[in-house]
């Protein structure tokens, strides 16, 4: 798998850095899978009807329970969106729609409610335990999202950078 991605990815410098550090971030996540087993015995616990909200399942023991999704898009939330991207998630998430190490952002606004990608990305942890769909990413990227510790304005912040991603104004 990692040969493929190699061959298929573009040699410039600047996806040389971006390969080196997937590389790295995956086997970081790797090391991590220890705690698979643990996710899934908790995950095989039946939701109870308080799990249950209209139709929706509720997302388990979040942090974030509420957003406010504004139109225009918040020019400076972009901007700091951006920043963290770079820092801290390009080396797992391309924003097309391709596959790295995790999905590729492309449309990811459009397929997740709001309060689903905020709480992916502040509280991971109990999102691969409880949340099926999120299981459903695991078992299709092999590799555990780690905890990037941002913070919920962080995370307000790349949710708005993924939305202008999608194209929204
Ligand atoms: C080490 C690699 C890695 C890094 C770094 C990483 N992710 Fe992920 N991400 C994943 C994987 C893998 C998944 C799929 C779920 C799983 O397997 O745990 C994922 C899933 C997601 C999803 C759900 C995508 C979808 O299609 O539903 C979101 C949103 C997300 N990550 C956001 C972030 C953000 C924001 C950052 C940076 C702060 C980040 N990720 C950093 C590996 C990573």
């Amino acid at each position: 798998m990692e040969l493929t991605r190699m061959s298929s990815l573009p040699t410039n410098g600047r996806w040389r850095l971006v390969l080196a550090l997937s590389l790295a971030g995956g086997a970081l996540a790797l090391a991590g899978c220890g705690s698979r087993e643990e996710a899934e015995t908790a995950a095989k616990a039946a939701p109870t009807p308080s799990d249950l909200v209209a139709g929706q399942p509720e997302i388990h023991g979040t942090e974030i329970k509420t957003v406010e999704i504004t139109h225009p898009l918040n020019p400076q939330w972009v901007a700091t969106g951006v920043g963290i991207y770079e820092m801290k998630c390009l080396p797992c998430h391309k924003l097309t729609g391709d596959r790295l190490v995790g999905p590729g952002w492309a449309g990811v606004t459009k397929r997740r409610k709001p309060l689903w990608i905020l709480n992916m990305i502040t509280n991971v942890d109990v999102m691969l335990a409880k949340d099926e769909e999120a299981q459903k990413l695991l078992e299709l990227c092999l590799v555990r999202m780690p905890n990037m510790n941002i913070t919920p304005e962080e995370a307000r912040s790349l949710l708005e950078y993924m939305r202008h991603n999608d194209g929204e104004k």
